[in-house]
């Protein structure tokens, strides 16, 4: 039998004549057949984005990270946008927390803000929003809670993330990104976007977002750990990939228009079932606990940050993520440059 085994050619077993290294020879020829491209234009940048004025306030867990006001949003983004980043995932860091989210929908918010400096002063910079009421709450939840039940309420936190979507959009926002988690968020944002007025303005969901330790460095730049209990009542297990593929399938029915699975690294095997499965535009989110683990063992000499970063990165393109959200967005573009 010719060959044996389907990935190899039909080459007789006793007349090997395949042999892998040639084509690993120089290379020109390494990069003519390299199966996946890691470029620029699939690059998100996260920001930060505070009270104030010329306040960037460091991040201790996440090196080269900064809680921004507009204004140094505005530099930053500016900057990145110079460098080749397309594009900016929005959070806010309020004022005030309350027990409903206040700050998460009201006209003035932070983000809103944020939102009508970049669209103005850079029309072309693709501003996404993250939609999350945790940042916005006093206990540091994604949604309402029932203290007296020990519950994150439901069908209630909707109305409240609509909101918040609607009042992005309204602010200019190009894209919105719920990652709260709830149970019919996305047909409920949808909902709300077309009755204002944005059947234009396209959701990237959440949709296989898992309750992971990697966000830990996050909740330090947001100041949105949960005060009591965890997320694990809403954020998926991360034992469980058959039902990522149940979260996707109810986003994208719900309305989603690109899908998105987080953290990425641990979780390649769901990016490319999601990828496979559906062959919607995804996202991969490589986390803060991920940015973090490498810029402390780069900053020990351990690793190299640039290639291992560049390399996580061409996994999850590999793995089938068409947008990558990085904290090194901005460095990725000089070092694929030069
Ligand atoms: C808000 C939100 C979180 C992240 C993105 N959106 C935190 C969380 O769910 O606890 C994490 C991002 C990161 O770790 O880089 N719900």
């Amino acid at each position: 039998m010719p060959g044996g085994h389907p990935h190899l050619p039909m080459t007789a077993p006793a007349f090997p004549t395949y042999r892998p290294r040639r084509l690993r020879q120089s290379p020109v020829l390494r990069r003519m057949v390299a199966e996946t491209q890691l470029s620029a234009q699939q690059l998100v940048m996260p920001l930060f984005a505070r009270p104030g004025r010329k306040e960037r306030r460091p991040i201790g867990s996440m090196p080269g990270v900064c809680q921004l006001s507009v204004d140094e949003v505005l530099k930053d983004a500016t900057a990145a946008f110079a460098a080749g980043v397309p594009a900016v995932l929005l959070f806010g860091i309020p004022d005030i927390k309350d027990e409903k989210a206040s700050g998460a929908y009201a006209r003035n918010g932070i983000v809103q803000q944020a939102v009508r400096a970049l669209k103005k002063e850079l029309p072309e910079l693709l501003v996404i929003t993250d939609v999350c009421l945790c940042e916005y709450m006093s206990h540091g939840h994604c949604g309402i809670v029932h203290r007296a039940a020990g519950k994150i309420l439901n069908d209630p936190s909707l109305k409240l993330l609509a909101r918040t979507a609607v009042s992005h959009a309204e602010a200019g926002a190009d894209v919105v990104a719920p990652s709260d988690m709830m149970d019919g968020r996305v047909r409920a944002i949808r909902a709300a976007l077309d009755v204002g007025g944005f059947t234009d303005t396209p959701i990237l969901a959440y949709a296989a977002k898992y309750a992971s330790a990697f966000y830990g460095p996050f909740r330090e730049a947001a100041e949105s750990a949960p005060q009591f209990g965890d997320r694990r009542s809403y954020q998926m297990n991360p034992a469980n990939a058959e039902e990522a593929l149940r979260e996707v399938a109810l986003d994208i029915a719900e309305g989603a228009d690109m899908v998105m699975v987080k953290p990425a690294l641990a979780y390649l095997d769901i990016l490319h079932r999601v990828k496979t499965t559906f062959g919607y535009p995804t996202a991969a989110y490589a986390v803060s606990g991920e940015y973090s683990m490498i810029k402390a063992a780069a900053a020990k000499g351990w690793i190299d940050e640039r290639a291992v970063t560049l390399e996580a990165l061409l996994g999850m393109r590999r793995a089938g993520a068409d947008i990558l959200i990085t904290y090194s967005a901005k460095d990725v573009c000089g070092w694929l440059k030069g």
